[in-house]
């Protein structure tokens, strides 16, 4: 017999049915997709990580090189947090959904690998990845070794301080990770925004830039953005419940 759908349904049948006439799909995720893990978002009003500090005192090349040991010891707290966690079910939905459709590109803000730890091939880490250490002086190619106890530890190479391997405020976005992006973006017929607050460019202009090229924009979020009103279908609920829900839509007739 069949079941009468729930209002709460619908938009969750519409992205399935997306999901399966799409040649390519666009994935963009952020620190909410991580939530679920235990790791804090950063805008959350309780516990983000911008609730009890600046960006401007940790996240900038300016704050490194005012107090590179206070930036050094708040990465290593953050790396310290990542070991004690584990992906969720929303990353593993993300690594089966890739490999249920012809292409998905999956982009990250995040820095925790934790998409790459649940399976996802060929993530685009758009803002870097915590656990990799690399020279300050980019064009060095020195890295850390663990004799180096100091905070931050020097470069064996040229001796100047070794860095988070992320993109901080005011740096460039890597350029392989920007020119796959935009590859991407000009390709796919669905964009899925996801975990994000959709206010740290030039992320956040993804959407616009799939929309502009004829991309169905989605977004999966408890709380609304300032892409909420601009998506095609908005599905307000945790990643980790939404996206495996989606998995299972995709198995119904
Ligand atoms: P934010 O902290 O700005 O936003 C997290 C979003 O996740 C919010 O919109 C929440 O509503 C949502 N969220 C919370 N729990 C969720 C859940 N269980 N499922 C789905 N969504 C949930 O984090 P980002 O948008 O990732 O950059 O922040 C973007 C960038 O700003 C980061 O990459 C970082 C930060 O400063 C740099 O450090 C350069």
């Amino acid at each position: 017999m069949l079941r009468p759908m729930r209002e709460s349904e619908q938009p969750l049948r519409q992205l399935a049915d997306s999901v399966r006439d799409a040649g390519h799909i666009v994935v963009l995720t952020g620190a909410g997709i991580s939530a679920e893990s235990g790791l804090a978002t950063f805008r959350d009003p309780q516990d983000g990580l911008w609730s009890a500090h600046r960006p401007e005192d940790l996240a900038t090349p300016e704050a490194f090189a005012r107090d590179p040991q206070m930036v050094w010891r708040w990465y290593e707290w953050r790396r310290a947090r990542l070991r004690s966690v584990a992906p969720n079910p929303g990353h593993y939905a993300l690594a089966e959904l890739q490999q249920r459709v012809p292409s998905l590109t999956l982009i990250t803000q995040n820095v925790d690998g934790l998409h790459q730890q649940a399976g996802s091939r060929d993530v685009i880490e758009f803002h870097g990845n915590i656990t990799r250490t690399v020279c300050s002086n980019r064009s060095c190619p020195g890295q850390w070794h663990a004799g180096d106890q100091r905070e931050p530890p020097h470069c064996p190479v040229c001796d100047a301080f070794l860095r988070p391997d992320v993109v901080w405020f005011g740096e460039s976005i890597p350029v392989a990770a920007m020119q796959a992006s935009l590859a991407a973006l000009a390709a796919c017929d669905v964009f899925m925004s996801i975990g994000t607050s959709s206010v740290v460019y030039p992320a956040a202009g993804m959407a616009q830039q799939a929309a502009a090229n004829g991309a169905e924009i989605v977004e999966i979020n408890p709380n609304a953005t300032p892409l909420s009103s601009a998506a095609d279908i908005v599905i307000p609920g945790p990643s980790g419940e939404v996206l495996p829900a989606v998995i299972k839509q995709l198995d119904l007739p």
